[in-house]
């Protein structure tokens, strides 16, 4: 499938590998395709991968993902057209975060406050045929691929209001590893899965760490 990845950051640049091997065509969208990291990390992908304008990347992709700074999301989708989103899942893995690092607490702040969310806000600032899909948000990029742990698979939390949308998505996360993917129910419980990213912040600070997940234990 041809997917659209909106970021070129350590996030995009995994998932775009990841989804590379596993046999998708990948466009990265930033504001500087012609950047010499970004052409050498294509080279090395193969020819499955492109580099673009988050506009080129939006044509691109039948499916799309948002890999954006918090600050630069809107931004970058407007830079996108909203149009190019029309009727096609979008994977939002962003979190609203302010961007001035941990607290004395290692406590990272949302923009947003709780009440609101970016899987939302997302959603919202799209054409109502996108169906957002919030995903990944709750681990760190290190470990976003093929998430093997002593303890057994970690858990994805998902949620978004299009049943098939989020049926794909699920379908992509098995493909780069994530055989737990629990459905939490509509965009809004993005309120909820998000702030788990802080709770995994904050464990690494505490821990030195970035190999950690979070599971859900069932009967
Ligand atoms: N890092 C992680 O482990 C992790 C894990 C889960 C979720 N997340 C979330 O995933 C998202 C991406 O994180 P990241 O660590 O890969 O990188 P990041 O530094 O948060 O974001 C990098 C991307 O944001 C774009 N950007 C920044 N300012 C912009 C602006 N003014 N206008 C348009 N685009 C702008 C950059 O565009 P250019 O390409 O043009 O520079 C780049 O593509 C964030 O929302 C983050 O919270 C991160």
């Amino acid at each position: 499938m041809k997917i659209g990845i909106l970021g070129s950051g350590p996030v995009g640049l995994t998932l775009g590998k990841g989804l590379i091997q596993t046999g998708h065509h990948v466009t990265i969208g930033t504001r500087n395709p012609s950047r010499e990291s970004l052409q050498q990390w294509v080279k090395k992908q193969g020819k499955q991968a492109l580099a673009g304008t988050f506009r080129q990347a939006a044509e691109f992709g039948e499916l799309l993902l948002i890999c954006t700074s918090w600050p630069g999301t809107k931004k970058a989708i407007e830079a996108a057209g909203i149009w190019n989103f029309k009727t096609k899942t979008v994977v939002d893995v962003t979190n609203p975060l302010d961007g001035k690092g941990p607290d004395d607490n290692g406590r990272l702040t949302f923009t947003i406050g709780h009440n609101n969310s970016a899987g939302e806000q997302i959603q919202a600032w799209l054409p109502p045929d996108a169906n957002v899909v919030k995903a990944l948000s709750c681990i760190g990029h290190e470990r976003m691929l093929l998430p093997e742990f002593k303890e057994g698979s970690p858990t994805m939390f998902i949620a978004g209001n299009s049943v098939e949308a989020k049926r794909q998505v699920t379908n992509l996360l098995h493909q780069i590893g994530w055989d737990d993917v629990a459905d939490m129910g509509m965009i809004e419980m993005s309120r909820s899965i998000e702030p788990l990213s802080i709770l995994w912040a904050a464990y690494g600070f505490l821990n030195d760490s970035n190999a950690h997940a979070f599971k859900l234990l069932k009967k």
